[in-house]
């Protein structure tokens, strides 16, 4: 762009300085003619008998000449005219000659989109996503069911994959799903130049992102804010719209599965289709175990779709990304780290309290000594210390007895009786009933917001890059999870990171 502005600016100024060289040029010489016309030479007196008589000098010079040099004065002048304005005209020509090039690219990918390789049959006309018609097999090839799998919204697809990706999926499809691969490296139909021509017709339908950067370099950032706000709000009275109809219990899980039952955006800003195994096959193909090759279909848990695509998330997602970041009170992440000051990291806790940090994150009292960080689950011996971090507890001095009221105790005869109810009257201000039913007393509470991974919250924005793997043991560098940054409003990201937490 930058290169073409450049050579534009190049050729206008190459135009008018011809035009002004010529033009002054010409004054010059008329000028000149005026002021140094020189007076005649002699002529020749006898005729040779070879030649005839020619027009007299005054004929020539007259009327003749006249007309000679003023049909050369007149193609001159048109030339030198003709010129400059020919050049001045070239950056608009060579402006054109790109625009056409690119409607020519972006038509040949229309007629490949709709006609040619039909992509409009699954992904629906303008990239708004749709569904495929697929014949569930068991392992052995045999028929189970017939099943729609859903296509996603290709509208959206450069605000979540880089072009780079978008060749890689269109060269390879996504085998195990009616997506076959369609470039030839992939032992598909279309060749580079018509995949590329596609992608750039794809790039002709995408609506517009929440990214601010994009906004910002938009034409119209007024009318591109205006145009992000009305989508968040899309995505928003949907998630709402899930969870009041009771498909979903929290936030995260509504996030998580984006358009389930509903279709919306045909599951494209959902996680649980690559996530999810049988996700996309849709609530009305039955997942029980027994009942098909897939996966019982546990949320998140699966390893995908039947495509295999995805990843379970489900008990590797605290190894890979480790708690690295508090949430502040109002819900948004504390900077990386924590706060700082002279003396290193510190926190502050839901009432204010300033809690230090050590290097890794974690929290440690005045002495600089580590807390014990207990969670549900942890022994009697970790509480008798009595010190906790979220929903915390710090010893002062006293033990901590086991008790659950859920549980009816054997007493020594062998019958069981409901527990003693905890007279919770006798208990001091800081004697506490922990989570795990004991009670610890004495208990200095320091109320620490959740503990959570911003690396993971990045990750989920960003998407894997093609090329490059990430977080412990990294992962298949392929760029196949998508970055969804620029779709989902980072407070609904955050909650699926709650929730993908939570599921261990
Ligand atoms: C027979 C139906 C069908 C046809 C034809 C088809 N697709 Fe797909 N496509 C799908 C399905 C289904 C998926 C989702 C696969 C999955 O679940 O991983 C998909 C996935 C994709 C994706 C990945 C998007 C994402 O968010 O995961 C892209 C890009 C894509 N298709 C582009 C195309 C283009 C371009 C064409 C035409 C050249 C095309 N598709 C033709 C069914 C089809
Ligand atoms: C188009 C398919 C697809 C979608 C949609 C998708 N993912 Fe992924 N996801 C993947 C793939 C593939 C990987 C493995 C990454 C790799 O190997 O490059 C992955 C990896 C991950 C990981 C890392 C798992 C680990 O243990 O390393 C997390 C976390 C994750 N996805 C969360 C999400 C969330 C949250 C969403 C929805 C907002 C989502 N994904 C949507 C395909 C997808």
């Amino acid at each position: 762009m930058m290169m073409s502005v450049l050579l534009a600016a190049d050729f206008r100024a190459i135009g008018i300085t011809v035009a002004v060289i010529v033009l002054a040029g010409m004054v010059a010489l008329f000028v000149r003619n005026i002021f140094e016309a020189r007076s005649e030479l002699g002529s020749e007196i006898e005729l040779a008998p070879n030649k005839k008589l020619y027009f007299s000098d005054e004929e020539l010079e007259g009327k003749k000449l006249d007309a000679s040099l003023s049909f050369a004065l007149v193609v001159l002048t048109l030339t030198a005219i003709a010129l400059p304005f020919y050049w001045l005209a070239e950056p608009g020509r060579q402006e054109g000659a790109v625009d056409a090039y690119q409607l020519n690219f972006e038509s040949r990918g229309e007629g490949l989109y709709t006609e040619g390789a039909q992509c409009v049959n699954c992904h629906s006309a303008n990239g708004v996503g749709g569904v495929a018609a697929y014949v569930l097999q068991d392992g052995d090839g045999q028929f189970i069911a017939n099943a729609s799998w859903v296509a996603p919204a290709l509208n959206n697809l450069f605000h979540r994959y880089s072009e780079e990706e978008v060749t890689y999926v269109l060269n390879f499809g996504r085998p195990g799903s009616p997506m076959a691969a369609w470039g030839t490296p992939g032992g598909g139909p279309l060749t580079s130049q018509q995949v590329q021509n596609t992608i750039e017709y794809m790039q002709t339908f995408q609506v517009q992102s929440l990214d601010p950067i994009e906004i910002n370099e938009s034409a119209d950032p007024v009318a591109a804010q205006a145009e992000a706000d009305e989508l968040a709000a899309e995505i928003r009275a949907e998630v709402e719209r899930s969870l009041a109809d009771g498909e979903f219990e929290t936030l995260g899980e509504a996030v998580f599965n984006l358009g389930y039952f509903s279709g919306f955006q045909a599951g494209s800003l959902s996680c649980a289709r690559c996530h999810t195994s049988g996700w996309s096959l849709g609530p009305a193909v039955p997942r029980l175990p027994g009942t098909d090759p897939l996966d019982p279909g546990i949320a998140g848990c699966g390893g995908g779709d039947p495509s295999g695509i995805g990843f379970s998330l489900c008990g590797t997602i605290h190894e890979r990304f480790p708690d690295d970041a508090w949430k502040l009170p109002d819900g948004s992440w504390a900077p990386e780290g924590g706060l700082a000051d002279d003396e290193g990291f510190y926190y502050e806790a839901m009432d204010g309290t300033e809690v230090r940090l050590d290097d890794r994150g974690s929290p440690v009292t005045a002495d600089g000594e580590a807390y014990l960080i207990l969670t549900e689950g942890d022994t009697a011996g970790d509480l008798a210390e009595c010190a906790v971090v979220s929903g915390l507890w710090e010893p002062s001095s006293g033990d901590a007895y086991p008790f659950d009221q859920r549980v009816p105790l054997e007493s020594e005869d062998g019958v069981f009786v409901d527990p003693e109810p905890i007279d919770t009257s006798a208990l001091g201000p800081n004697d506490l009933i922990l989570p795990s039913g004991e009670v610890g007393f004495e208990c200095e509470v320091i109320d620490m917001p959740e503990r959570t991974s911003y690396a993971q919250f990045n990750f989920i924005y960003n998407g894997a890059n093609a090329g490059s793997g990430y977080g412990r043991g990294g992962q298949s560098a392929a760029g196949l999870m998508p970055g969804f940054g620029a779709l989902l409003p980072e407070d609904l990201i955050q909650a699926v990171v709650d929730y993908e937490r939570s599921l261990g």
